[in-house]
């Protein structure tokens, strides 16, 4: 063998070498940036939890003017106005800020004095059958009710706000359009009737705050697409790490399914109790106070007159249901921490810490189970998390106290 062949063939050699070495870092960077392509299955779990598949808002029998336009911009001056209280300092709006997707900051509602628990988003409320964290009530009309006569929060009662109504010239005005004359409140029950409206506009105005399409849902339609460059541009690799996690080993769709992320149904995780209390019992004590509430959906003030009430009826009352929550919906997640029901935990990272850990419930029996998922593994999980934020699909005028408050007292409409 001459030279020269010799010295063909050490370079030929080494061409090859460097060929198979560059292809497998070009393999590489394809896996890491076309990571393992969703199964069918898969795909079908995606678009089931994707804003697409939000059905239409479902109907409010018991409420007449649910989706009455007046009965909106009316709700909305309520739900911003102080005057609705007993020190004429507090709106629904306190707790509920437009800013922090209608929740507050805290661990638990401040007014006059302490709500029990964390201040829930209303943001797709109303696509739930129950409301609270217990499912203490059973519509959003019946639910405005309860914070206008608790103590703590605004500290009035019904026949102050039925008289405060039928005095305010602009809100007796709205009134009239909607819901027809007047009472005259010494009659009969007249003051719960106007009471029971008052909660019926201010349910018209929170049907409209709904949740807007994120970047997971750029990601779904592009993985609908087929379209790999934007799935690219829409999810890292670790965010979809986050989101195989998330539906796959970590099994959170278990409860946190559906376009809204939750079954809205009511389950024990084991959440610690606030310091210094006793383990809340939550929907046990919820479904048995919903039953006796007098503006449920069997009730006088419902306006479904074929008290089509299944809901109610059937509802479970169990053991299972001790310290057992309502699942709360995942798109509210920015901007809306303290977590849990008493606002335990302050941070996502603590929330998958505790569903990492899952230790046994102070009550009742924990439906969370260990994961084991290492640092990396819930960092991506908490990434995933994240891109599910998104601004409201709802018209901005909405999302801020309306004009005509200021003019409330003076009939200037
Ligand atoms: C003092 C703070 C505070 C005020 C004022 C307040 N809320 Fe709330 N709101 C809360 C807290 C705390 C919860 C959760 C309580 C629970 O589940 O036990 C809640 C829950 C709700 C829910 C249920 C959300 C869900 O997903 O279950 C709705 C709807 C709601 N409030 C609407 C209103 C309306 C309407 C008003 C005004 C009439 C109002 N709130 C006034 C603190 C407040
Ligand atoms: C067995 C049903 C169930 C499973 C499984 C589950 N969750 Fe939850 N999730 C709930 C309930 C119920 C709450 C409220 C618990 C409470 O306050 O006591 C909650 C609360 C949360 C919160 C706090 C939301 C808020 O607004 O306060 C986050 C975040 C969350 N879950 C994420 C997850 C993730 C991520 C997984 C998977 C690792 C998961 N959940 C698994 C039912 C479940």
């Amino acid at each position: 063998m001459s030279t020269i062949e010799a010295k063909t063939r050490v370079v030929i050699a080494s061409l090859v070498v460097i060929a198979v070495v560059l292809a497998a870092a070009g393999l590489l960077q394809y896996r890491s940036a076309n990571p393992q392509p969703w199964t069918e299955a898969e795909v079908a779990i995606l678009r089931s939890l994707w804003i697409g598949s939000l059905p239409p808002l479902p109907a409010d029998p018991t409420n007449a003017v649910a989706d009455n336009p007046t009965a909106a911009e009316f709700g909305h001056r309520l739900f911003f106005d102080p005057r609705l209280s007993g020190t004429g300092g507090i709106s629904c709006s306190t707790c509920h800020q437009p800013i922090r997707r209608f929740t507050d900051g805290l661990a638990k509602g401040q007014a006059i004095g302490t709500s029990k628990r964390n201040t829930r988003s209303i943001v797709g409320v109303a696509y739930s059958p129950w409301l609270y964290w217990d499912g203490r009530r059973d519509s959003l009309w019946s639910q405005a009710l309860s914070p206008l006569e608790d103590p703590v929060e605004h500290g009035g009662n019904r026949e102050q706000y039925a008289q405060f109504v039928a005095a305010d010239p602009t809100y007796r005005a709205s009134y009239e359009s909607v819901f027809g004359e007047f009472p005259n409140l010494a009659k009969g029950d007249a003051v719960s009737r106007v009471f029971s409206n008052i909660g019926k506009a201010i349910a018209a105005y929170e049907r409209l705050l709904l949740p807007g399409p994120s970047r997971f849902d750029a990601y779904v339609d592009a993985v609908m697409a087929g379209d790999v460059a934007a799935q690219r541009s829409a999810f890292s690799a670790d965010e979809i790490n986050g989101l195989r996690l998330f539906i796959g080993e970590a099994a959170c769709t278990q409860c946190h399914n559906g376009p809204l992320f939750t079954n809205h149904e009511f389950h024990n995780t084991g959440v610690l109790a606030f310091p210094g209390e006793v383990p809340d019992k939550g929907r046990v004590l919820g479904a048995r106070e919903v039953l006796s509430d007098p503006f449920n959906c069997l009730g006088n003030y419902s306006d479904d007159v074929d008290k089509n009430c299944a809901e109610l009826e059937f509802a479970r009352t169990g053991p299972e249901l001790i310290g057992a929550m309502r699942t709360p919906s995942l798109r509210n997640l920015e901007n809306t921490g303290p977590f849990m029901h008493k606002g335990q935990l302050t941070s996502l990272a603590e929330v998958l810490r505790h569903y990492n850990d899952a230790p046994p419930s102070m009550i009742g029996h924990s439906e969370a189970k260990p994961l084991q998922l290492n640092k990396r593994e819930l960092r991506q999980l908490e990434a995933f998390l994240e891109t599910l934020a998104a601004p409201l699909a709802t018209a901005e005028k909405w999302l801020a106290p309306p004009a005509t408050n200021v003019a409330t007292n003076t009939n200037e409409e």
